[in-house]
């Protein structure tokens, strides 16, 4: 016969026992230890804000290692038999539609992913997107104003000789950001990769420098480092807000790209309850209303999230039409091009 005592036991026992290992979902092989771990793609103090605010709704602790788009890929690829994260979050979803054409991604449908409109997030659920940023120039009206230029309204208007070595863009092989940009090249030129090429050649002359990471041109633009940044719109109105009041924010008049960050599990993860329950929250208004709070203004994807006083508003710019799953499948080959046929250009 059982005391008393001995049944409040087992049921403190069954329920730290529940706490620890979550039970995985028919189909999946491995329980999980109620952590999760985030290759986190947009910035470090956004990834901090998302991962912090996850373990505080949920009790389950979270941990991010922030990487550019391409870093992430690789890293992802490289933990393909021994996944180093269970979740990618923020970033282009080029780059997760090129994961998703290694194998590199579990799909998943989560409940909430009903609420994001189709156009942003993967037919078959490799990715959903959890926010929408604009392509854009980020312009030192005090560096440009100096050399008799005005703040760039066209892709055409980053040729202009008197910008040498005056602008500054991340390398598309580790930035999603600078891929955005080469993307929108071959989109405004019919879907002409070799057009687009030449394009960037052209522009090669003016780049100060390929940075690593996608938003680091905005804060070169703000030490006057150089002249303009090809930076998502919102990382020049964040850097602007630092205290840099001589930061424009301008879009090209021939159209512009624009990345849908994407959430996604990863495939083979060790912890693939807690991985589930981050991307569902990740697509909740309160997980889409976190940016702001770290000058962080993309728009959110879902629908009832509040968007900022500080957001783009995407019916104001003109945006090309974006085809993410063509973009992910040219990723590997065609950055691998601009950095042999581009970047290492001399000039
Ligand atoms: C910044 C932006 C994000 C974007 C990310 C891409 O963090 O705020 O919206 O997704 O850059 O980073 P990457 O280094 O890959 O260009």
């Amino acid at each position: 016969m059982h005391t008393p005592g001995r049944l409040l036991l087992a049921g403190a026992l069954a329920l730290a026992a529940a706490a620890c290992t979550r039970q995985a979902p028919a189909g999946t092989a491995a329980a999980d230890t109620g952590e999760v771990t985030v290759a986190c793609g947009a910035t470090e103090e956004w990834c901090a804000a998302h991962t912090a605010a996850f373990t505080a709704a949920t009790g389950v602790k979270a941990e991010f290692v922030r990487l550019s788009s391409g870093d992430a890929l690789t890293r992802i690829q490289a933990g393909r038999a021994d996944p180093e994260f269970d979740v990618w979050h923020g970033g282009p979803a080029d780059g997760y539609a090129a994961a998703a054409g290694q194998g590199l991604l579990e799909p998943y449908v989560s409940p909430g992913a009903a609420a994001i409109p189709a156009r942003y997030k993967d037919p078959s659920g490799a990715w959903t997107g959890v926010y929408v940023g604009v392509l854009g120039f980020c312009a030192n009206t005090e560096v440009l104003a100096e050399k008799g230029v005005a703040s760039p309204t066209s892709w055409q208007a980053l040729l202009d000789p008197a910008l040498s070595r005056n602008i500054g863009i991340a390398h598309p092989l580790t930035s999603g950001t600078a891929f955005t940009a080469l993307w929108t090249q071959v989109v405004l030129n019919g879907g002409d990769t070799r057009a687009a090429l030449r394009y960037m050649r052209k522009l090669h002359p003016n780049v100060l420098q390929y940075s690593k990471s996608g938003a680091a041109p905005a804060q070169q633009v703000a030490r006057g480092e150089v002249g303009v940044g090809v930076v998502f719109s919102h990382d020049c109105v964040a850097t602007r807000e630092q205290g840099f009041p001589h930061l424009e924010s301008t879009f090209p008049a021939e159209g512009t790209g624009y990345e849908v960050g994407g959430v996604a599990l990863v495939k083979g993860a060790h912890n693939p309850v807690s991985a589930r329950a981050y991307v569902d929250w990740a697509l909740t208004p309160a997980a889409q209303e976190i940016g702001p709070s770290v000058r962080s203004y993309q728009v959110p994807t879902n629908p009832r999230a509040k968007i900022s006083g500080h957001t783009v508003d995407l019916k104001t710019v003109r945006l090309v039409d974006y085809d993410i799953a063509g973009a992910g499948t040219a990723k590997p080959a065609l950055t691998r091009e601009f950095d042999a046929t581009v970047a290492q250009a001399p000039r």
